[in-house]
């Protein structure tokens, strides 16, 4: 990608913040008359998760976690912490926010470390999938959208660390 590439809206601004509203009040439906924490995946749901736990209406707790699998556009497949959940999860429903699951490993790490964990219960909401480049089976309770196989930034997603800031999903342009 070159300063000169040019960035296509994917997903609007508009569309993301109906999407995310609609999650919300899934959850709100599914979670009546009970408590939550949410698990934000850093770097790249920050954003997504400030923006769904806005329109969370039971009580709800926030956890961040950082894990490293991935170098420019590829996953490495290798997945450990750099940052885990200070706080015990036993008998806590726990909601897993992700960005995006592209080939799965890096989520499927994480839902095996925290099934080790005694919760009451385990679900994983991601705003987008990668259908295609899955490469374990994983479930996604709550999918904003079901995306084709393109590398997307913005709203929280990178290149190399970069567009993070961009209010909705781009593809890069020829
Ligand atoms: P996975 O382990 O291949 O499922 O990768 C998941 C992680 O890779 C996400 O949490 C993102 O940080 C990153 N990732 C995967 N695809 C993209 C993309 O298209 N744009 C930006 N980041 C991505």
């Amino acid at each position: 990608m070159t300063a000169a590439s040019k960035i296509d809206v994917f997903i609007s601004k508009e569309s993301i913040e109906k999407r995310v509203l609609e999650l919300a009040e899934m959850i709100n439906h599914d979670y009546q008359n009970q408590e939550i924490i949410l698990v934000c995946v850093l770097n790249g749901s920050f954003i997504f998760c400030a923006d769904l736990i806005r329109h969370i209406k039971i009580p709800v707790q926030v956890e961040m976690v950082s894990l490293s699998s991935y170098e420019g556009t590829e996953s490495t497949g290798q997945v450990s912490f750099r940052l885990d959940v200070k706080q015990s999860l036993v008998g806590k429903n726990i909601i897993i926010v992700e960005d995006i699951v592209d080939t799965g490993l890096t989520i499927n790490f994480l839902l095996q470390h925290m099934k080790l964990k005694n919760l009451k219960s385990l679900k994983l909401c991601s705003l987008l999938l990668k259908r295609a480049r899955l490469k374990i089976p994983t479930p996604v309770d709550y999918l904003g959208f079901d995306i084709e196989d393109k590398f997307v930034i913005g709203y929280g997603l990178d290149y190399d660390g970069r567009f993070r800031e961009l209010p909705y999903i781009g593809v890069y342009g020829a």
